[in-house]
Order: C-alpha cells, then structure tokens, then sequence
C-alpha cells in the first residue's frame, strides 16, 4: 500500500517506517519537525537502503495536504503527527488542541476529498483514565484524563468514531500504545527528547550517560509490589511492527477497530532501574521523591485481543528493551 505517515521523523514514526517498507509497502512523510530532527529519516534511508519522500510541513496546512494527496495516490494514512508532553499540555492547552485536534480534522477533511477513508491513528493507554481493571482489555470504559494532551487523544478518538460512524467507508484503526521504549537494534534511530526527560527510560539513560546526576522516583507509596509505579513497556519496534499488522485490518474493511499495543506485563520504576542495570552493567544512582501528579499506580495490558484479531504479539523482553535504549543513548550521546 502506499501510505501517508504524519509525524514521521519522530519516535515511533521514523521506527515504523522501517518495518512498513520492510513489508514492501511504499511511504510517504510530513512533519514539521515540531518535536524532530531530519537526521532520523536520513538514518532510516540508510537502514532501508532507500530515500524516503519527505515533506516538511505542517498538518493544520491544508494546502499543503492537498498538494501531497494530489501528487501520490495515499491508500492510507498511520497518523502519529501530534503533540505529546503532558505537563507542557497542562500549561499549554490551547497549543495542544490547535495542533491535535486541528490538525487532525485538516488531515481528515483532505483524505475524505480525495477519497482516502483508511486511518491508522496513535492513541494512548492514557484514554482509560483511571483504569477500572487490570490487565486493561479494549472493553475497560474509557475514563477522566488528568491533563489536555490526554483529553486531546480521547477527544480524537471518539472524532474518528463518529467519521465511521456516519459514513461506513471509513475504516479507522485505534491503536492504544502503553509505555513504548527502546530503540532500533542498529542504534540510529531511537527518542530524542527535548530539554529534561519527563518519561522514564530517557531520564534513566541520560543518568546513565552522565547528563543528569541522579534518577528522581516519584514515589513508593503505591500499591505495588515494591511501592513505585508499574507500567507496560513495550518495544518501540514492535510498537511498529504492529502498525503493519493494523494495515491488515484495514486491508479487509474493518471498519473501526481498537487494539492495545503493549507486552502484557507490568515493570515497576525500580523493577525498570534493575533491569537496566543488569542490561548494561551500569549503575543507576536514585533517590524517592514525591509522587508525579497524576500518575496512577499501576497500568498494564491485556494485548490478546491484537494476537487474537491481528496476529500481533511483543517479541522484546525488558532486558532488550534496557540494552537497545543504552545502545541508542551510548552511541549518540546529543541524539540526533
Ligand atoms: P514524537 O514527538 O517523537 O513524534 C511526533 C512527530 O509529529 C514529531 O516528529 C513532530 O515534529 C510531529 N508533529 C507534531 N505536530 C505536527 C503537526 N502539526 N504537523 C506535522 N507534524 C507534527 O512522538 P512519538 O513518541 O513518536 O509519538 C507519536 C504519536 O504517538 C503521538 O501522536 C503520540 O501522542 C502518540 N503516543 C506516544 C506515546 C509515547 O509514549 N511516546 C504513547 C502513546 C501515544
Ligand atoms: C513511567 C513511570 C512515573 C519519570 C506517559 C504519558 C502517557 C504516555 C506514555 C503518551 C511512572 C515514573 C518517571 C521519572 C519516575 N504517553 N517516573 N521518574 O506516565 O506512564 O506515561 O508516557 O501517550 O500518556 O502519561 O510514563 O515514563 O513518564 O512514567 O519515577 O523521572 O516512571 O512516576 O510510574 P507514564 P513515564
């Protein structure tokens, strides 16, 4: 297929390109380099030993869209342009919908002219709020999010929803992603955050690099089996892969579907600092700190259903999680 991938230059974008054009599919990319380096496609060309077309611009720019739509035929588009810090979106709320929920009617609105109805769309585990049980199956009600990037990926949700539902040619995917971390085996591509790290893995690799002194553990009070809080990290490349098993959902018409992408299991902070430790023969340095407001105490997957329906399950085990985020870190120590 030839699929239009927004926020490609990303994370999760530029190590889903590789498994889509490994699965011979064709890409297409815009980005606007918002949160991104265009150095993360130049590495992905030289993984895939091809160029990718790249467009830098943005997706609340209509003309441009039209402009890329009319210049490829687009069966379907893996739609990760967004915006994504949650305590950015909290002081920044206008920004985070203008540029997500915005963007994305921009985006649809042009597919449907140009009679594109097929969406692959970066949803997040943060949807269920609270989640009301655990592991937390597709069928766990959605729930209150604590901050506006969080409301944005619900809001777009339930747009999508109703895209489909008024109008049966759409087929819409919604991918729920857990804690992706990781990097791609190579060690050229992999996250490159801007400033302090504010998730987990990034913090822990900057410690390990030198960067920041010490991890902050933000709190071990919860209810877990060692007080910090337990997460479903998943591995950025089968995150990606999944992405190509979704393709397959929309190749058959699924109308709207709704899968989890994570492994299954639940790390806590600390479980995460000794795995990385043992991984890479480093030591981590931490203290506890107050609880992050906001955070729950525990949130992982049931991914069944993505094995069940889609053939998709994580290959990557904590361990390679750890040693391919050190790999990344250790081999570009500035990122990109
Ligand atoms: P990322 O910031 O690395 O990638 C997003 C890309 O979108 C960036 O390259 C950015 O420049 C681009 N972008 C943002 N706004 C744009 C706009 N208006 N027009 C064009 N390009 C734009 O983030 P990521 O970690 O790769 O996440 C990809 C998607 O997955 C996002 O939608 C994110 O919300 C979602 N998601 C991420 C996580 C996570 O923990 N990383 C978890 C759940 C969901
Ligand atoms: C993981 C655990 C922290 C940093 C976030 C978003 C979510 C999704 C994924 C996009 C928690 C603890 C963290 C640190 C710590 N993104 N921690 N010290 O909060 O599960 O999810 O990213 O959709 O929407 O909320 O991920 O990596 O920030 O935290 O102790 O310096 O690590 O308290 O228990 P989180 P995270």
């Amino acid at each position: 297929m030839n699929i239009l991938v927004t926020g490609g230059a990303g994370f999760i974008g530029s190590h889903t390109i590789i498994e889509l054009i490994q699965a011979h599919h064709q890409v297409v990319v815009i980005d606007n380099l918002c949160n991104s380096n265009p150095e993360s496609l130049r590495r992905v060309a030289t993984i895939v030993g091809q160029e990718i077309p790249f467009y830098k611009a943005d997706i609340r720019d209509r003309q441009r869209l039209e402009e890329i739509f009319s210049s490829h035929s687009i069966d379907a588009c893996i739609h990760f342009a967004g915006l994504k810090a949650v305590g950015e979106s909290v002081s920044m709320p206008w920004e985070y919908y203008d540029n997500n929920i915005n963007g994305t009617l921009t985006l649809l609105d042009v597919m449907r002219q140009h009679h594109c109805k097929n969406i692959i769309f970066s949803s997040s585990a943060t949807v269920y709020g609270s989640p009301v049980e655990i592991p937390i199956t597709e069928n766990c009600p959605k729930g209150q999010c604590t901050n506006p990037y969080g409301w944005t990926k619900s809001m777009l949700e339930q747009i999508l929803t109703d895209m489909h539902t008024a109008d049966s040619e759409w087929n819409v995917v919604l991918l729920r992603y857990f804690n992706p971390i990781g990097a791609h085996p190579s060690g050229l591509i992999g996250e490159n955050p801007n400033g302090i790290p504010n998730n987990l893995m990034p913090y822990i690799t900057q410690v390990a690099i030198g960067k920041r002194a010490e991890l902050g553990v933000f709190g071990n009070d919860y209810d877990t089996h060692d007080g910090t809080g337990v997460r479903d990290y998943i591995h950025v490349v089968d995150l990606a892969a999944g992405h190509v098993k979704a393709l397959q959902a929309i190749e058959r018409n699924c109308g709207l579907d709704i899968y989890n992408l994570g492994t299954g299991k639940g790390y806590s902070v600390l479980d995460v600092i000794h795995a990385f430790e043992e991984a890479n023969n480093i030591k981590i340095p931490y203290s506890i700190k107050p609880r992050r407001a906001g955070d729950i105490a525990t949130c992982f997957s049931d991914p069944s259903k993505a094995y069940r329906e889609l053939g998709w399950l994580a290959q990557y085990d904590i361990t390679e999680m750890c040693r391919d985020s050190w790999n990344w870190q250790r081999n570009n120590p500035e990122g990109f």
